[in-house]
């Protein structure tokens, strides 16, 4: 039976590997040196965004004024903290199932690629062993808009030579992320147990054990 989904598009933070505490960790330690506090409700504001539009945003919200120098070394050093946390990552560190379905994609044929917001990105997929599974990977590093611009999975889509973008998953755990995968025309699949997300998603999944494109399907189509 051929498949209704043709292709996949995958986030990274939050949806392949725990990293959401350790960027929460590392913005948190950054706002002890100069002067902010985060509370869970805004660290869920930054989820899916970059590194500069998540610094503007708790700046803008703690009423503080940097210079852009200034922001530069508070990014640098946020990231440094966050680098240190993620120094030891692993295959370990993938969501328990997540290695399973993409092996089940690679062996349906049903071709996937990783678009992320993150610099961080091709470092962390190192770790997590797999770099050479997805066939086009986009980063922070790719695009000019970050999300809820949906330009990283528009490029992921187009890589992946897939034109129906209504046949593409996209796995996010961010509400900014499925935003860009509404804007961009894509089936818009939450990762996580966020109630917003629910709202918001054609679907969620809570994690991937068991997941596979049939029971994707039947939740989705039927
Ligand atoms: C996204 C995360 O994947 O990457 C955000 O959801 C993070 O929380 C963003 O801010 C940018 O990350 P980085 O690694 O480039 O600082
Ligand atoms: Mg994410």
């Amino acid at each position: 039976m051929e498949e209704k989904i043709k292709g996949c598009i995958f986030d990274l933070d939050g949806v392949l590997t725990d990293t959401v505490p350790l960027h929460y960790k590392s913005w948190c330690l950054l706002g002890e040196e100069v002067g902010f506090s985060l509370t869970p409700d805004q660290n869920k504001k930054l989820k899916g965004k970059g590194r500069l539009d998540s610094l503007n945003l708790i700046i803008k919200e703690s009423n503080l004024n940097f210079s852009e120098r200034e922001k530069e070394e508070m990014m640098e050093k946020k990231n440094r903290w966050f680098l240190e946390e993620i120094e030891q990552f692993s295959t370990e560190n993938l969501f328990p199932g997540a290695l399973d379905f993409l092996v089940h994609l690679t062996e349906k044929q049903i071709p996937f690629a990783l678009a992320s917001g993150s610099k961080n990105a091709k470092i962390i997929l190192e770790k997590l062993g797999l770099q050479k599974m997805f066939q086009c990977i986009f980063d922070g590093n790719d695009v000019s808009l970050g999300k809820p611009d949906p330009e990283l999975f528009v490029k992921a889509a187009d890589c992946l030579s897939l034109s129906d973008r209504a046949e593409i998953i996209v796995f996010e755990d961010s509400v900014a992320g499925i935003e860009a995968a509404h804007k961009g025309g894509f089936i818009a699949v939450g990762f996580g147990a966020d109630p917003e997300l629910k709202e918001r998603a054609h679907l969620t999944i809570e994690n991937w054990e068991g997941v596979d494109i049939e029971y994707l399907e039947n939740r989705l189509f039927s």
